[in-house]
């Protein structure tokens, strides 16, 4: 499979090729990629065929520390956590958050120096580790330990041609030392009996009389940290490609302001920060006249189906109003991302400070893309004019 280090431009050609031709392609770790829209949907749509229970294969976690792992839950388990869970990280929680993300994008745009700067480091990559501790209640000061961590998880992977069980057993061992941190955390909400943030909240929360482990709710923080900050990180990342790529797009959304949520969808479309998920066939099953083994990784393709023109009008255009938009950038069914309203409700203050401040926004150099994974940029230089 082609890397993403071109920006897309390689692997958008291949799975159109793939879509038309392979629709479902077995790669050399045996891992079964979907890559049409309605297949991939069908996936999503089946936890009982298609689970999500990787952690059956992979003991390294410990049963404590795999039962708090939320996208890793099937039915029932998966929405009795989901519920509990949901009980501290809530819409209106989120929605609270406003005024204090406002602050912080402006804090943050105020120290760039001067008119031209790295986005990811000034702006996209501490708003959501800031926001996400803050949520949490842990000291946004930390974030370079934060960074650290998930850094260390961001240099897993396949692109070193590593199968899948050797991901899991290396992100066992990088999440060790930001489960102890926030164990720590857990504790000490415990013993004071405070609930004023999420991680309290989370260790207070009860379903039918009973409550998370301190390590289930430290996997759990973990969690949210690390999901919630990489992936805004490259949809802001993934805004300003899309926006520098089509000038017009953004002429419109700065003459009218109340097109930026849509323009933001489009961005999560078009350039999905998450391009792949992960499922167990839990029996042989028959996608597309292929017959894919029971206990077989399945990789329903994200970015593939979000391209695919048997559901979206000219996928390869940047379209801010396409109606209807039901892409998979939030994947799809029980899993649709929890955190989706928090990035949505970062990325939309964010363009509508980086508008207002800047009259003039262009990406000034190459940007430096990771290599696969995920999909956006490591480094990418601005130039800006200010108001
Ligand atoms: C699930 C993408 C931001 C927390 C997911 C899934 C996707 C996704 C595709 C489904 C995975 C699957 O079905 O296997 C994204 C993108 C984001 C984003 C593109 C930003 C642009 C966040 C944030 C948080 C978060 C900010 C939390 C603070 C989660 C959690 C799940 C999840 C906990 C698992 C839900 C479940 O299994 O029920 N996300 N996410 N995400 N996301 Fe996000």
């Amino acid at each position: 499979m082609p890397p993403f280090t071109d920006g897309g431009a390689e692997i958008l050609e291949w799975m159109k090729g793939m879509r038309d031709d392979r629709p479902v392609w077995r790669d050399e770790h045996n891992r079964y990629f979907v890559f049409r829209y309605a297949d991939v949907q069908a996936v999503f749509s089946d936890p009982a065929r298609f689970s999500s229970n990787i952690g059956r294969l992979m003991p390294v976690f410990g049963a404590e520390k795999l039962s708090a792992n939320l996208p890793w839950q099937d039915p029932p388990d998966h929405r009795r956590l989901r519920q509990l869970v949901s009980q501290a990280f809530t819409p209106k929680t989120v929605a609270g958050m406003r005024p204090r993300i406002g602050e912080v994008v402006g804090q943050l745009l105020a120290d760039a120096p001067g008119d031209e700067f790295d986005f990811v480091e000034q702006l996209a990559y501490p708003l959501p580790v800031i926001v996400i501790a803050e949520l949490l209640g842990i000291s946004p000061g930390d974030r370079a330990f934060f960074r650290r961590c998930a850094d260390r998880l961001l240099g897993i992977g396949a692109e070193k041609g590593e199968s899948e069980q050797k991901v899991v057993e290396a992100i066992a061992e990088a999440t060790k030392e930001l489960d102890e941190y926030l164990l720590a955390e857990v504790r000490q909400r415990r013993a004071k009996g405070s609930t004023d943030d999420v991680l309290g909240a989370l260790a207070a929360a009860e379903l039918n009389g009973e409550r998370l482990t301190d390590l289930q709710v430290a996997t759990f923080a973990a969690l949210l940290l690390n999901t919630g900050h990489i992936t805004t990180t490259l949809l802001l990342g993934n805004t300003l490609l899309c926006l520098d790529d089509n000038p017009d797009a953004e002429a419109r959304i700065r003459a009218d302001r109340s097109l930026v949520p849509a323009a933001l969808e489009e961005v999560v479309r078009r350039r999905p920060p998450f391009p792949r998920a992960c499922r167990i066939a839990t029996t042989d099953v028959e996608i597309a006249g292929e017959v894919i083994p029971a206990d077989a990784f399945v990789m329903p393709s994200i970015l593939s189906a979000n391209h695919d023109e048997r559901q979206f009008e000219k996928p390869e255009q940047f379209d801010i109003q396409r109606d209807p938009n039901r892409h998979f950038g939030f994947g799809h069914g029980i899993h649709f991302c929890l955190g989706a309203p928090l990035a949505r409700l970062e990325t939309e203050i964010a363009l509508n400070r980086l508008m207002t401040e800047f009259t003039d926004l262009r990406i000034s150099a190459d940007p430096v893309f990771h290599p696969s994974e995920f999909y956006g940029v490591k480094e990418m230089t601005v130039s800006v004019r200010r108001a």
